[in-house]
């Protein structure tokens, strides 16, 4: 049997490699989470992260979820919209158990399943996406025990901020199902992990917290075009509208994906208020 055979997923790793990238985490240079420095250690290892990105972390810094949004959030992924999401993206595809991209500008997938809240209305359309994809910010709602394939985010350069539960972020040297794992870290509320095209650009995404749970992260990614003082122009593979990972199936062949959204953030705001009515 080979080792990978016994290790589990997402990660499939020993007990004591998990703690050798969790030590290494918190040993590289350069430190992979935005965080408030409580040591000299941790001020030092931030000191030299990208500004660009420790403005997107310091403009994330002070949003979060009111206790009736996670409430809400919690009860549709329990029996509203998400759930009927959730189940709809982990039939089209079996390879990880799926997570919800919700965007914060255009359109999602489902948000007519919000405007018509017969599920018997839901049929499939001929149209594989009927959302945008691209958007520069992006929450993602991710179920207890839920993953994302390893991807890498290009030439982007981007935070991925904790808003509510925990997140585990595996960092890899390159986008390969055999790449080298470099760190592994956990996020809480107010931690952010960040990317760019010299850093951490290929992760996988997984939310280890018990059954019933889940975690909300919130995206930013910028293309290069628009990163100030870096007035490059690049082109569509390496900017935010594709997305490049690894398939879970073997023979782990890599693939692309256009970052369609699931549903906006006003629908997912909809479905919420309605929970929400609901309860009162
Ligand atoms: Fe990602």
């Amino acid at each position: 049997m080979s080792q990978e055979s016994t290790l589990k997923p997402p990660f499939f790793i020993s007990r004591e490699e998990e703690l050798q990238l969790r030590i290494a985490a918190d040993q590289l240079p350069l430190s992979p989470v935005i965080t408030a420095p409580t040591s000299f250690d941790d001020f030092a290892r931030q000191l030299m992260i990208p500004n660009t990105v420790m403005e997107l972390a310091r403009k994330a810094s002070s949003i979060h979820f009111s206790a009736w949004e996670t409430e809400a959030i919690r009860q549709s992924l329990h029996a509203g919209i998400l759930k009927q999401i959730l189940d709809e993206k982990g039939q089209k595809d079996t390879s990880h158990p799926p997570y919800i991209r919700v965007a914060c500008t255009g359109k999602g997938d489902y948000d007519d399943w919000v405007l018509d809240q017969n599920p018997h209305l839901h049929v499939e359309s001929d149209q594989e996406h009927k959302g945008d994809y691209g958007s520069p910010v992006v929450l993602e709602i991710w179920p207890a025990g839920h993953y994302s394939p390893i991807h890498s985010h290009g030439s982007t350069t981007g935070i991925v901020y904790c808003l509510t539960g925990q997140i585990e972020v595996m960092a890899y040297d390159s986008l390969a199902w055999d790449a080298k794992k470099l760190a592994l870290i956990t996020l809480t509320p107010g931690q952010c992990a960040w990317l760019n095209d010299q850093h951490f650009a290929v992760h996988k995404v997984y939310c280890p917290m018990p059954e019933g749970n889940f975690a909300a992260t919130f995206h930013v990614y910028l293309n290069k075009s628009e990163l100030p003082l870096l007035l490059k122009s690049s082109g569509t593979p390496n900017t935010r509208d594709i997305f490049e990972f690894v398939d879970e199936n073997a023979p782990h062949e890599l693939g692309q994906f256009e970052t369609y959204s699931d549903l906006s953030w006003k629908l997912l705001r909809r479905e919420m208020s309605r929970i929400a009515a609901d309860l009162m």
